[in-house]
């Protein structure tokens, strides 16, 4: 098994494609974009932020790298890997992006279970700093980049690929990244996720998204899968880093947080889908 950082990247302002000078990718215009002392690159043009500082803040990345490495969603990583695995067929090479992928524990957890003899190229993106910079500094293999979903620095056709776990995907951008044959590997919040933890800290639980089976158009489903299962959070630590990497922290109302925030221990469902669809 060999991991080796994807190399197919583009210039996040005009698409032309990056080559490494030194310690720097440089575009034919020009464009340089240095690599940081941690081995991620920045490719998040300041013009097209729409905050200073985008993305989850310093405190959720550490939250949720707590929560993950501590093998909570290891059955998603599992699911995911499985369907990565789908990907290799009839080849012993692929190029994987992780579109939004915090602070890297899927990427991580694929990586290292990839088959003997089995290379890939690996892209991790995140629009978030922090998380780029927690993934950079826990694994050296792999390329990590400050960008967005919505303008990869990315040249077309060049994926096989595309993980969106928990993300906020952008279709047309996939399909453009993607060969064709390609796979989106998606994950998201089943209507039962979390449903424990949501009774404690809203008065009333939202009705469940009505765009949930939607198929993005240019992509075929492939197949959708369930990962349900209970977990049982043993400490406060635990409850509070689960509250902290979830938006709920922010939309719960004070004493809906304070509830939380006192629990000793905590059973919730865990209910995640995965689809994988295939670019047509
Ligand atoms: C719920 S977290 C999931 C992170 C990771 N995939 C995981 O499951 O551990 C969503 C992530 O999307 C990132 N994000 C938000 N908007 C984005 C965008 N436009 N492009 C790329 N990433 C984005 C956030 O910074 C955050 O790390
Ligand atoms: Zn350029």
């Amino acid at each position: 098994m060999t991991i080796s950082p994807f190399e197919a990247l583009a210039c996040p302002l005009d698409g032309s494609p990056l080559q490494r000078v030194e310690g720097s990718l440089r575009c034919e215009t020009g464009h340089n974009f240095d690599v940081a002392r941690q081995g991620y690159v920045h490719l998040l043009p300041v013009q097209k932020k729409r905050s200073l500082d985008p993305g989850d803040s310093k405190e959720m990345v550490a939250a949720r790298q707590r929560f993950l490495n501590a093998g909570h969603y290891e059955p998603i990583s599992d699911a995911v890997n499985h369907a990565a695995a789908g990907v290799f067929q009839a080849k012993n090479a692929a190029s994987f992006l992780d579109a939004g992928c915090g602070e890297g524990y899927y990427i991580r957890r694929l990586a290292n279970t990839l088959d003997e003899g089995q290379n890939a190229a690996v892209l991790g993106l995140d629009i978030s700093k922090w998380a780029v910079l927690a993934a950079a500094k826990q694994d050296k293999r792999v390329r990590w980049v400050v960008g967005s979903n919505a303008n990869l620095p990315v040249l077309p056709n060049e994926l096989d690929c595309v993980l969106c776990l928990f993300g906020f995907p952008v279709y047309h951008e996939f399909q453009r990244v993607l060969k064709p044959g390609g796979q989106i590997l998606q994950v998201d919040a089943g209507p039962d996720h979390l449903r424990e933890l949501r009774e404690i800290i809203y008065p009333e639980l939202k009705p469940d998204r009505p765009d949930r089976d939607a198929i993005p158009d240019g992509f075929q489903l492939l197949g959708s899968e369930y990962v349900r299962y209970s977990l049982t959070l043993t400490n406060q630590d635990a409850v509070a880093d689960l509250l902290a990497m979830t938006p709920h922290l922010y939309r719960a109302s004070a004493e809906g947080r304070e509830r939380a925030e006192a629990l000793e221990s905590l059973t919730v469902t865990v209910d995640a889908v995965l689809r994988r669809f295939e670019r047509t």
